[in-house]
């Protein structure tokens, strides 16, 4: 895993668009595979600044992103669906029917994991996936578990999961129960993943994930297995990392 330590929030999001932006001009028919939350948000607000001052374009872009509350759909303001849109979506060039989000609304839920499995195999995989960690180790919607599950699937928040996710709800009670998270299989087959994470209250599961045991009770340590990883970690996130080792950079 490659490792870049960044100073601050700003720094890690204007590194981690300078990775995105730089693949979509090499590659503009990219797939993405997007994450939603706190961590991305500086790099959406970046991608978004180099869209409208430097020309960056997400016309042929494709994206698919990685989980959906159930219950929620675009008309609630806490649906992963409307946030997208209004963190970046809104704001760039991305063409609507290249825009992939699970249906949280979806009457039959295991139809619709299905149906978001055939959708990423049929655009080709995904070329880079963005990542996002929460403080229980979780990617995605993975939450800790007995196994990893491989693809995408419904899945019950743990309270950890709520109770972090409550601040945009008001209330613990709001936040939904369930949520439908693409699996392992997906995330491990993209050609490349860019994980980010921020703030202190991260570096125990950072660490765990960059050098502790791979294991399902912390799905972030199955990236260990994967080749072309690289974490961007600001200085509290990064702060519990041994840099001493040599497969840092
Ligand atoms: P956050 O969530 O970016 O809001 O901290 C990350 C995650 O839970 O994956």
């Amino acid at each position: 895993m490659k490792v870049i330590f960044t100073k601050d929030y700003a720094h890690m999001s204007r590194m981690a668009a300078k990775y995105i932006a730089g693949l979509i001009t090499l590659h503009p028919n990219s797939i993405l595979g997007l994450a939603t939350g706190t961590t991305p948000i500086g790099t959406y607000q970046e991608l978004i600044r180099q869209h409208k001052e430097e020309g960056l374009s997400f016309a042929n872009a494709t994206s698919f992103n990685l989980d959906e509350y159930v219950g929620l759909g675009e008309a609630h303001p806490q649906s992963y669906k409307r946030f997208m849109s209004q963190n970046l979506f809104d704001h760039v060039d991305m063409r609507q029917d290249s825009i992939h989000v699970p249906n949280g609304l979806a009457e039959n839920l295991e139809a619709e994991c299905k149906r978001y499995d055939s959708a990423i195999a049929e655009a080709g995989g995904i070329d880079l996936q963005i990542l996002g960690i929460g403080r229980n180790g979780h990617i995605g919607f993975n939450e800790p578990d007995l196994k990893f599950a491989s693809e995408t699937h419904v899945v019950k928040l743990e309270e950890q999961t709520r109770q972090d996710n409550s601040r945009f709800f008001g209330s613990l009670e709001a936040v939904p129960t369930q949520a439908i998270s693409v699996g392992m299989k997906t995330i491990l087959q993209a050609r490349r993943i860019v994980v980010m994470a921020s703030g202190k209250e991260k570096a125990e599961a950072v660490q765990a994930m960059v050098s502790g045991e791979i294991q399902p009770s912390l799905p972030a340590s199955i990236l260990q297995l994967h080749a072309d990883v690289t974490l961007i970690v600001d200085e509290a996130a990064g702060s519990l990392i041994d840099k001493r080792g040599s497969k840092y950079v």
